[in-house]
């Protein structure tokens, strides 16, 4: 098949990208550990003894970060839609969260346990075309804001990747009303091309 100038720009970049070289010598899952190490960094989300859940955990760079972070008394619980090889310290389970059965099975996994912090990586299958790709990309994470006010202790976390552009502003008012403290970060391992974002929101309110 035809390589695409999309597909083209995506393999150079991804043999020349420094990110991609430093998480096979480290032994990471993925280059995207570098942006929620630099989140973690800065706003110090992750600590012992915490239950995360993670949703779009595949291939497993945050959820190799968050087991670490959280140790032996914590919990890390990680969702895909694709398969990921086991991690230890990291109950996977494969799903399509846009399912509602996902959301029982995750709710009957946790058995009414708070959740401190709640993160999403999630991303559509880029298509290319704006119109398709965003309005997917924000019900990937409407349904994650929902997930975590169903979940989350009162004054837990959540962190979001969220796109530029249709809906955006509709998702961090609606994020404004849940939590007390909402930042946007913009981590160096994020391309800048990439209309990507992450969503930082602290302190649910409660239900
Ligand atoms: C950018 S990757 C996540 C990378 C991950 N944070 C890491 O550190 O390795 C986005 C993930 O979202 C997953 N995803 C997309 N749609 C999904 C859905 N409906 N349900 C579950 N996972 C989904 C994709 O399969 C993909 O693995």
């Amino acid at each position: 098949m035809a390589r695409t100038k999309s597909s083209e720009r995506w393999l150079r970049e991804h043999f020349t990208d420094p990110y991609v070289k430093q998480a096979q010598q480290k032994g990471y899952r993925s280059r995207a550990v570098f942006k929620l190490q630099e989140i973690n960094a800065r706003d110090r989300i992750l600590k012992p003894g915490m239950t995360v859940v993670d949703l779009g955990a595949a291939p497993g760079g945050w959820s190799q970060e968050a087991a670490k972070c959280v140790g032996s008394r914590g919990r890390v619980i990680a969702l895909d839609i694709l398969p990921m090889e086991p991690l230890p310290g990291v109950e996977f389970m494969q799903a399509d969260f846009t399912e509602t059965g996902t959301l029982d099975a995750l709710l009957h996994d946790l058995k009414g346990a708070p959740v401190h912090l709640v993160m999403s990586d999630m991303a559509p299958n880029i298509s290319g075309m704006k119109a398709v790709d965003q309005p997917r990309g924000i019900y990937l994470a409407e349904l994650a804001l929902d997930f975590a006010r169903r979940v989350l202790a009162p004054d837990g976390d959540l962190l979001l990747k969220l796109f530029q552009g249709a809906g955006f502003t509709a998702i961090m008012k609606e994020l404004r009303l849940s939590f007390r403290q909402v930042k946007v970060r913009k981590p160096r391992a994020s391309r800048a091309r990439s209309p990507e974002l992450y969503v930082l929101a602290r302190n649910f309110r409660g239900r």
